[in-house]
């Protein structure tokens, strides 16, 4: 990543029937993150939430800070990755608040991922029957997605994000100079939600993306711009449908294909990997049905292949299927499904698993890239 001595701090206003907080997006913000926590939660103590992989590079910068703002600051660090995000970590992380003897009125600091966002946002929403969190994201899919938006879950054995609850942030605060440490993995991991905002909301973007894919390398203006405008589109779902009873479902776009390919990958692949491969399986598919306008999974082909992410799966149909059957988003014999209508624009449309199998027969048909 390149610094860039003009990155502005950008502020992003959330406003959701439960609560109205702000998104920060910058370069080398961390340093007044307790400053910002007093502001936002008046909290008398932060407890901060983090990874064994994150933690050893930033926690003291983000105890200095709350120390600088006459804070303790007790942590906790879950041992990293998605397969810690089960009800043991969650336990062991509550157990960590109780000790430190947090009250009503303070707040959990989560410094991570999505997984550590999604954990300790649960462990708060649960805590005295909720306390405030506020979320530090560290990963590009945390910044765009995960830690906005109030969604807090743990996965069980019957499937991923199935015990969860509703609570959003006091503040996000999101630093694009954490972005630097990621393995070049994850960070492409980051950009399949991207893409998917561009193609719900924002064609200017899309068409940027493809002509300037996103890297690791990018200057950090352009990434904290791309972070934040990303924010913007998610901010104007969430503002309208925290709940996702409506609009929210299109924020799924790509997801109901991309869950079934993560599910039968054991959860190998990335998220982002996922999400992207069932975005373009999902736009071959509604275009043969004259769902989308011609010509639209082409193009989110070449958007989505530009950034190194895949174009589709060779997993089997069946087993696609098999998986979309248990995904959450299922209502009796049918699933809902976003169907991508053109760039910028997105329908949800209720089909039977039978016109589900046919979805995936169109979509997926073998031409990885
Ligand atoms: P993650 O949190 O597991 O992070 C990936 C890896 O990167 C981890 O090993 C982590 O320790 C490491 N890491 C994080 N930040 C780092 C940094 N700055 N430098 C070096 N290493 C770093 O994964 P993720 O992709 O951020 O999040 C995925 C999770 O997000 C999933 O559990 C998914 O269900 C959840 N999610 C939630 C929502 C929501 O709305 N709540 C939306 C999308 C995804
Ligand atoms: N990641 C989708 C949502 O927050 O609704």
């Amino acid at each position: 990543m390149s610094t860039s001595a003009t990155t502005p701090l950008r502020t992003i206003a959330v406003q959701t029937a439960s609560r109205s907080y702000d998104v920060l997006v910058g370069a080398d913000i961390l340093g007044g993150l307790g400053s910002r926590v007093r502001t936002a939660t008046g909290a008398s103590r932060p407890f901060v939430v983090t990874d064994t992989t994150v933690g050893p590079l930033y926690l003291t910068r983000i105890e200095e800070a709350l120390h600088a703002e006459g804070y303790d600051a007790p942590s906790f660090a879950m041992p990293a990755g998605e397969v810690n995000k089960h009800l043991g970590t969650l336990g062991d992380v509550c157990q960590a608040i109780a000790q430190a003897e947090l009250s009503r009125d303070d707040t959990v600091v989560a410094l991570g991922g999505g997984v550590v966002g999604d954990l300790a946002g649960f462990a708060a929403a649960i805590y005295m029957r909720g306390i405030q969190v506020v979320q530090v994201p560290t990963t590009l899919l945390a910044m765009v997605d995960s830690s906005v938006g109030g969604k807090t879950a743990i996965d069980a054995t019957a499937g991923k994000n199935l015990l969860g609850a509703f609570l959003q942030p006091s503040l996000v605060m999101a630093d694009v100079q954490t972005l630097s440490t990621l393995s070049p993995e994850v960070f492409v991991d980051g950009i399949g939600e991207v893409v998917k905002h561009a193609v719900l909301a924002d064609e200017a973007l899309f068409e940027e993306l493809t002509v300037h894919p996103l890297t690791q390398a990018a200057d950090e203006d352009y990434l904290a711009r791309v972070v934040a405008r990303n924010v913007e589109i998610k901010r104007d779902v969430v503002n309208t449908d925290e709940r996702e009873r409506g609009l929210r479902q299109t924020l799924n776009l790509g997801h109901t294909i991309g869950h079934a390919i993560e599910a039968s990958s054991g959860y190998r692949l990335g998220h982002g990997h996922c999400v992207a491969a069932g975005l373009c399986c999902m736009a071959r598919a509604t275009e043969a049905l004259g769902w989308s306008e011609p010509g639209l999974a082409r193009r989110i082909e070449r958007c989505v292949a530009a950034q190194g992410l895949p174009t589709t799966t060779d997993i089997a149909h069946e087993d696609l299927v098999y998986q979309a059957a248990f995904d959450k988003k299922r209502h009796g014999d049918s699933v809902n499904v976003i169907v991508p209508t053109a760039i910028g624009s997105a329908e949800v449309r209720r089909v039977s698993l039978e016109e589900f199998s046919r979805i995936v027969e169109l979509g997926c048909s073998g031409r990885s890239c």
